[in-house]
């Protein structure tokens, strides 16, 4: 199966707002497309405009399995009105708070993904809370506060199969390289730590891990 994604695909993927760069996005899409291989679903934490769902949709389309990505399209911290990663054109006027539902949606509509993925707009933990299936590939880049990251790494960890993948964006080991914080990083080091996974690639602040025993 191809680890690279179709030039259309990376085309929509360059052209959706977000903030991951290409090497990582090759990174990502070639540990969705193997991830895939398990039969189970891909779920992505922080869909944001859908620019790193885009892949992981394609992989799931190639794989023949759904893609789910979480968010509830408010925006981070750091994304807030004021902040360094704030984009007005995520606000909605009528509400005056973010919302990149509808950007997202048109993301994956240009994208020719819409049927790949199921959308789940909520907080994290809570959709976390609720999901009870095993998953293949586990993406967290969603809040990058320590409760946020720890939540989401304590939320979904623990539905990764045997032999799936977990990948966390934004992995900075030194503080002088970071934007948004440490604790993706910290729950990198976790993961390692509870010898339930191993890591397999290191792209950019993109980690892959997959799981090679029990718990987290
Ligand atoms: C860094 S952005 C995701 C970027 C995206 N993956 C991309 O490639 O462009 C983080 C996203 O996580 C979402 N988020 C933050 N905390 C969350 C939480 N507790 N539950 C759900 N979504 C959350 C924000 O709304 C934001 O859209």
């Amino acid at each position: 199966m191809a680890t690279a994604p179709q030039p259309e695909i990376l085309t929509a993927f360059e052209a959706a707002k977000g903030f991951m760069p290409v090497d990582e996005g090759l990174a990502l899409y070639a540990a969705a497309v193997e991830a895939g291989a398990l039969g189970l679903p891909l779920l992505e934490v922080g869909t944001y405009c859908g620019r790193s769902t885009v892949l992981v949709a394609d992989a799931a389309r190639a794989a023949g399995v759904t893609a789910l990505t979480v968010d509830h399209h408010r925006g981070s911290e750091e994304q807030q009105p004021g902040w360094d990663y704030h984009d007005p054109e995520t606000v909605d006027p009528e509400v005056g708070l973010m919302d990149t539902l509808p950007t997202f949606r048109r993301t994956l509509f240009k994208a020719g993904l819409e049927e790949h993925v199921i959308a789940l707009v909520g907080r994290s933990p809570q959709v976390a809370a609720v999901w009870g299936g095993p998953l293949g590939f586990v993406f967290i880049d969603g809040g990058h506060t320590d409760e946020h990251a720890t939540a989401d790494y304590e939320g979904w960890a623990p539905h990764i199969a045997d032999g799936g993948l977990l990948a966390i964006h934004d992995v900075f080991p030194d503080p002088k390289d970071e934007f948004t914080g440490q604790a993706p990083y910290r729950i990198y080091l976790r993961a390692l730590a509870s010898g339930a996974f191993t890591e397999t690639t290191a792209t950019g602040s993109l980690r892959v891990l997959r799981r090679t025993g029990a718990g987290i």
